[in-house]
């Protein structure tokens, strides 16, 4: 069995500032309200006239993540690529940026697991690598929510909350014995997948049906979300998800030096901190600059968090997600 661990981190977001004020131009909804229930201030959305999409910005991200890691394209093996929101309904982000990348014909899979997607990503990444299948994996979370987001009042629960951005890990196999991942833990719980959902179009809800109907109250097409469910429920399985990676690895709360959680909402965010003890320097926060940027959330702010010098060498770094499907999960990291 080898090891694998991270080499390169990189992250990218669209130029675009949209803050709480820009919003109402679209929808009845103001500062107070976003700030006070989310903790959002700003979120970047991509600007129609550039060409980011969700799988240019994942090359963006890709390119800085594997320059850091000191190597170039063709060392990478592998893509995996996590997002809510491809380009195109199929194929997936992961072969869009093995050709922007102009790489060689390496595998690339697609993840559909929404905000735990990078966790899910990383997790199937170092599987590969412990099995020495592959030596360095490129993994990415990308998301341009705002090509699909309702802006109107209608749609303002949901549509306040997303931010556009990506991010991108390099997984590579290491020699170092107790370094890298310790563990992941991935669960589901699909009977609440209409909780939050795009439900079309797909197959069950497919384009000419939508058409046909022409029915100005249908909001299939959509995403949808109920807030306070998604949100009890988020409490308890980010919880969960953290103590199963401790315990795996015999650690306490008190072994953390950073947990990262997924950028759903502040308010999650510090209802874990609160459970587990930890202090403001130990949870990394950047929602209030790019709102739930889903797939990308977390790999966006492990990176920032890196750049910013809060992670050191041998830091106990923990990752938790949890999101649509319901899904959820953790990566427990000695860095
Ligand atoms: N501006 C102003 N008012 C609003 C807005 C808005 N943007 N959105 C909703 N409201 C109103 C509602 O209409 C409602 O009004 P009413 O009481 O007159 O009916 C009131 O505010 C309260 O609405 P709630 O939806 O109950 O607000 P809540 O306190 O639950 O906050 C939120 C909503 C922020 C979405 C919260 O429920 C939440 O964060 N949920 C969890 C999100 C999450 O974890 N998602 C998982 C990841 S996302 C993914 O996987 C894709």
């Amino acid at each position: 069995m080898y090891n694998s661990k991270i080499t390169g981190l990189g992250y990218y977001v669209p130029e675009n500032v949209v803050t709480n004020d820009d919003l109402t131009q679209w929808m009845d909804t103001n500062d107070e309200w976003i700030q006070e229930r989310t903790g959002i201030k700003e979120r970047r959305w991509i600007d129609p006239k550039t060409d980011d999409n969700t799988s240019s910005m994942g090359a963006k991200a890709a390119r800085i993540a594997i320059e850091r890691a000191g190597l170039t394209k063709d060392d990478i093996d592998f893509i995996v690529f996590a997002t809510l929101s491809p380009d195109m309904y199929f194929p997936g982000g992961g072969v869009r940026v093995q050709d922007m990348l102009d790489m060689p014909t390496i595998g690339a899979l697609d993840v559909r697991n929404q905000c735990s997607g990078f966790i899910y990503s990383l997790s199937v990444a170092d599987q590969f690598i412990k099995t020495g299948m592959y030596k360095n994996i490129l993994v990415i979370g990308s998301e341009n929510h705002s090509g699909g987001l309702e802006r109107s009042t209608r749609g303002r629960g949901v549509t306040v909350i997303f931010g556009d951005g990506a991010g991108a890990a390099v997984l590579s196999r290491s020699e170092e014995n107790g370094k890298g991942i310790l563990s992941s833990h991935l669960h589901s719980e699909g009977k609440h997948a209409k909780e939050l959902a795009l439900e079309g179009p797909a197959t069950g809800r497919w384009v000419p049906e939508i058409i046909q109907e022409n029915d100005p109250n249908d909001v299939s097409y959509y995403p949808h979300m109920n807030g306070q469910f998604v949100f009890k429920h988020a409490v308890v399985r980010f919880s969960e998800a953290i103590v199963e990676g401790l315990q795996t690895n015999n650690l306490q709360a008190t072994d953390i030096d950073m947990l990262i959680p997924h950028q759903a909402n502040l308010r999650i965010s510090q209802f874990v901190q609160k459970k587990f003890g930890l202090s403001d320097s130990q949870v990394h926060n950047n929602i209030m600059k790019y709102g739930n940027t889903t797939a990308a959330s977390v790999i966006i702010a492990l990176t920032e968090a890196w750049e910013l010098g809060k992670i050191k060498d041998n830091d106990l770094v923990v990752l938790a997600a949890f999101g649509s499907g319901f899904t959820w999960g953790s990566v427990i990291i000695r860095w």
